[in-house]
């Protein structure tokens, strides 16, 4: 039986940090509302000319690669999360295959939003598990800065987002002890419009894209707070019990969760109702704000860095976002 586990985690974020008393510039918030009804402190914001979405990838890609003692030319297979793309088309993960040099190779896009990692991730795991690849890089990388609004009519979104790449080598195993145990995927289209980007779209009388579109406010993300609020912290332990149960698992048996990082106050009140210690979940969104789906890779990989994720530790991470989405993985490590 071929199986599958990571075997080298990587990250990259922009070196240009933007502190909560620095969006005071651009709107009227403040470091304090930030902080309290988020838990974000900071974020990092791209630099045009410097970083794109598929270089940060890149870089992300090479640190986790190079951690898996590989070389980039024996990765099979790219897939490739994010909602914040270079181009409409075709995707990130074409540039990113492009600036690897690994030409050739299957590439897949997918979006999914904030649980576009854990998608993802259950992708390569099937495509392993039936020994189509053995060697599969998961990405997930975001640039939100240049698509919130700044101003002070977009605060309740623009303060929450970063920017930011995470990606994980996955490869086949016959060791049934270390592995992904099982990934969970689920979706609601009935909230779509919760948390959107409408435009550009192609169901439209004219172009796709008009100056109308840009005046009108269509490419700003709109974002029912609350709403994504209330069913993120049902869905979240909702998902993270389906992983546990599908295992034979409980929830003490948890070593580490590792949430999407949406909001402290939504991993907070998930750890509560599942009766987690502090130390048994990761948060890291006072650093980096909400890299949507970059956000379990780079939480997962510092976690690996900081020693708290040891061989033999059941990792669960998992995932809640537009669309909605939810989605858990179980990994014994
Ligand atoms: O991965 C999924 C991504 N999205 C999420 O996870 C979002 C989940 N939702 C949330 O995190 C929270 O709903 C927010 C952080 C977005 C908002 O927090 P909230 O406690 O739900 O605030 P609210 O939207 O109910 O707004 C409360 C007040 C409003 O003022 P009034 O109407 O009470 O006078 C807002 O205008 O806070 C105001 N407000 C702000 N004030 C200062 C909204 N954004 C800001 C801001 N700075 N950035």
């Amino acid at each position: 039986m071929t199986y599958s586990t990571i075997t080298g985690l990587g990250f990259y974020v922009p070196q240009n940090v933007v502190t909560n008393s620095d969006l005071t510039q651009y709107m009227e918030t403040s470091d304090q509302w930030i902080q309290e009804r988020t838990g974000i402190k900071q974020r990092r914001y791209f630099t045009y000319g410097k970083e794109t979405n598929a270089s940060m990838a890149t870089a992300a890609s090479r640190m986790a690669l190079d951690r898996a003692n590989l070389q980039p030319s024996e990765v099979d297979l790219i897939v490739f999360a994010t909602i914040t793309p270079d181009y409409f088309f075709p995707g990130s993960a074409f540039l990113m295959q492009r600036e690897l040099g690994l030409e050739g190779i299957g590439v897949i896009d997918i979006r999914n939003q904030c649980s576009g990692f854990v998608y993802a991730l259950s992708i390569a795991d099937q495509f392993i598990k039936t020994d189509m690849y053995k060697t599969i890089l998961v990405v997930g990388s975001e640039i939100q800065s240049s698509w919130i609004d700044k101003s002070t009519e977009g605060r309740n979104v623009a303060v929450i987002f970063g920017d930011g790449a995470g990606a994980a080598v996955v490869q086949a195993t016959n060791d049934p002890e270390h592995r992904i145990l099982s990934t969970h995927l689920h979706a609601d289209g009935r909230y779509a419009e919760d948390l959107f980007v409408k435009e550009p779209g192609s169901s439209r009388p004219g172009r796709a894209a008009t100056k109308e579109m840009i005046d009108e406010g269509g490419f700003d993300v709109v974002m029912n707070g609350n709403a994504v609020f209330k069913h993120a912290v049902v869905r979240f332990s909702e998902v993270i019990n389906e992983s546990l149960d599908a295992n034979g698992f409980k929830t003490d048996d948890i070593s580490l969760l590792v949430p999407h990082q949406a909001n402290i106050r939504i991993s907070e009140y998930v750890r509560q109702q599942m009766g987690l210690a502090e130390t048994q979940v990761v948060n890291n969104i006072h650093k980096y704000g909400n890299t949507t789906a970059a956000s379990i890779p780079i939480a997962l990989t510092e976690a690996y860095d900081e020693g708290r994720i040891k061989p033999g530790d059941l990792i669960c991470l998992a995932a809640f976002g537009s669309g909605f989405t939810w989605a858990s993985a179980l990994i014994r490590w």
